[in-house]
């Protein structure tokens, strides 16, 4: 059974109720679980025993315009994909639990999350550090499993862990892809099914670069213009960011070196925005 818990105190008698040896995995979502989501619950529930999910879709990381009131919300079928999946507990807070009127501090983190999402969505990773700082407070879990799929969250994350001095292992898991090489994303339900190839040529964006790398090609500006040339003048699909970086940094980088770069695009395909990476 997994239990539920919708306020801090009873998440708080929980976790005090476990033995001190207990090592407790956490993975934070906003819910509308999919294959990627519960790839991470699996490696909570492997590397320690006892898992612990929360769905919270957090009104301080969208941005005015951004897609916070029709985000998708379908709680019974997230509650039994975390049960199938073994998840022990849940975290399932309203909004005024996690933010008592008038809260006033926040978390900014300002290196990591400057350039890419974060230049397109101001205010995005300052909602996101807050709030996962104050769900590993209240949970206060030995490790937190984040995916790949959001790398500069990922990032983000790891460098206030390190500066704060943070007691929780991060953990990344990697991409779950569909078939055809999209990534599992909650926001894929928005995709009209005319949209889908347009929705595909991200992921190949992304490999053609990586073959151009692989075949030995490895400044950054040229893999940029291979990539890009897959994906402009393409119908539905408006461009944000395609980019090579430094993986921990998020930097940009003018030459990619193997084990340590992010190939990373953004792109609007019709009023749905996606994202995805690799790592080379
Ligand atoms: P959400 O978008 O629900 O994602 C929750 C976790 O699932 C994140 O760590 C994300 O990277 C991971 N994830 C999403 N799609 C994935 C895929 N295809 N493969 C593997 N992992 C995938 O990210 C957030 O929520 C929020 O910003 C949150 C961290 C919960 C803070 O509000």
């Amino acid at each position: 059974m997994t239990l539920i818990f919708r306020t801090i105190e009873e998440v708080r008698a929980w976790r005090h109720s476990l033995p001190a040896n207990q090592t407790v995995g956490f993975v934070p979502t906003m819910g509308a679980l999919h294959a990627g989501h519960i790839s991470l619950m699996e490696l909570a529930k492997a590397r320690s025993g006892v898992a612990l999910a929360s769905i919270f879709v957090n009104p301080l990381q969208f941005g005015p315009g951004e897609d916070l009131a029709r985000y998708p919300r379908p709680l019974e079928q997230d509650l039994s994909l975390l049960q199938a999946a073994g998840v022990d507990a849940l975290f399932l807070p309203a909004v005024d639990e996690l933010y008592p009127a008038g809260a006033s501090t926040f978390v900014i983190e300002e290196s990591v999350s400057g350039p890419l999402c974060g230049a397109l969505r101001p205010g995005h990773f300052r909602g996101v550090t807050t709030v996962v700082l104050k769900l590993f407070n209240i949970v206060q879990p030995h490790i937190a499993v984040f995916g790949q799929k959001d790398a500069q969250q990922c990032a983000v994350i790891e460098r206030m862990v390190r500066d704060l001095a943070v007691p929780v292992e991060i953990i990344r898991g990697p991409i779950i892809r569909e078939a055809d090489g999209l990534a599992l994303s909650s926001r894929n339900v928005y995709l009209k099914p005319e949209e889908r190839p347009a929705a595909r040529l991200l992921f190949a964006s992304l490999t053609a670069a990586k073959q151009a790398f692989e075949a030995g090609e490895r400044n950054a500006a040229r893999l940029t213009e291979i990539a890009e040339a897959m994906l402009q003048g393409q119908p539905g699909i408006s461009l944000q960011y395609w980019d090579v970086r430094d993986a921990r940094t998020l930097q940009p980088v003018a030459a990619a070196m193997p084990g340590e770069t992010l190939f990373a695009v953004a792109a609007m395909v019709g009023t749905t925005r996606l994202i995805d990476n690799m790592t080379v």
